[in-house]
């Protein structure tokens, strides 16, 4: 299928990969270009035409945010290595071993680098807040693995970045907030450890309410649809992750520290 440039021209380098809003290009054996999806259809309707319009667009502002997030955040051991942002595209280290959710298809990880990837993303998300940014969207096919078989953050379209004015932790976005980023990160860890997706959304259009005026709020699952995970390393983390019981990213992460002698 033709993917197409914000001018209209088709792509002709390899698609590594794509997303709900973007998509991965080879640009050489190290770097990739991340570029908002637009699909070339030559048979759509006009209907079609007009949807698809209106797709590239929201595509290419979530890649604008996704610039204006990395511009944040700069450099950071644990986040996704970008190299440049230019007008519709953004250039990054290419993650030969691709997002975790498909590396333990191929691997075996050991105990110890679940533990150590783990720690990466907790590292990563507290950091993403100490910079006023509300990450969003965290999950499994967000997190790439690099040459050296590192954990790192990535994808970025979602998040806020909020004025270095506000306290982050009475701050959201969307109902998105570092509350609903622990609760992510926690079914994250659940994922990791037990090799099963908890897909919970707490932004379901059906379930997340939208008052009027107050935006999207989100909902919160009950204890009867929680897994049972009290027999389960990082167990007690995980469930005070569900259950809005820390207060902020850096309490989450110094928890998890203390699992470095399972
Ligand atoms: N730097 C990268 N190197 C290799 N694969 C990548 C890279 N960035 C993203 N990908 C792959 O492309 C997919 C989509 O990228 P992502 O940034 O999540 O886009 P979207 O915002 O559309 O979800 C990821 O799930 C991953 O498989
Ligand atoms: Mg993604």
């Amino acid at each position: 299928m033709p993917y197409l440039k914000t001018d209209g021209d088709v792509w002709d380098l390899e698609c590594v990969d794509r997303g709900r809003s973007g998509i991965i290009l080879k640009l050489n054996p190290t770097r990739v270009l991340k570029a908002p999806l637009i699909i070339h259809n030559m048979d759509a309707s006009e209907e079609e035409k007009f949807e698809a319009d209106y797709l590239k667009d929201d595509n290419i502002s979530f890649l604008e945010n996704e610039k204006a997030t990395f511009q944040r955040l700069g450099y950071y051991e644990h986040i996704v290595e970008w190299h440049a942002l230019r007008s519709g595209r953004i250039k990054m280290k290419y993650m030969s071993y691709g997002p975790l959710s498909r590396f333990w298809q191929y691997h075996t990880p050991s105990r110890k680098q679940l533990h150590s990837w783990i720690c990466s993303i907790a590292a990563a998300i507290t950091y993403a807040h100490s910079r006023n940014v509300i990450v969003d969207d965290i999950a499994a096919r967000n997190i790439l693995i690099d040459d050296d078989q590192s954990a790192k953050l990535c994808d970025f379209t979602d998040s806020a970045v909020l004025s270095f004015d506000v306290d982050i932790s009475q701050e959201s976005q969307d109902g998105a907030s570092i509350y609903t980023d622990i609760f992510q990160f926690g079914s994250l860890v659940y994922e990791i450890i037990t090799g099963k997706r908890f897909d919970f959304d707490l932004f379901h259009p059906s379930d997340a309410e939208e008052k009027h005026g107050e935006g999207i709020i989100p909902y919160w699952p009950d204890k009867n649809q929680l897994p049972l995970i009290s027999h389960l390393d990082y167990g007690a983390t995980i469930l005070k992750c569900w259950k809005r019981g820390f207060e902020d990213m850096s309490s989450v992460n110094a928890e998890i520290q203390t699992y470095d002698r399972l």
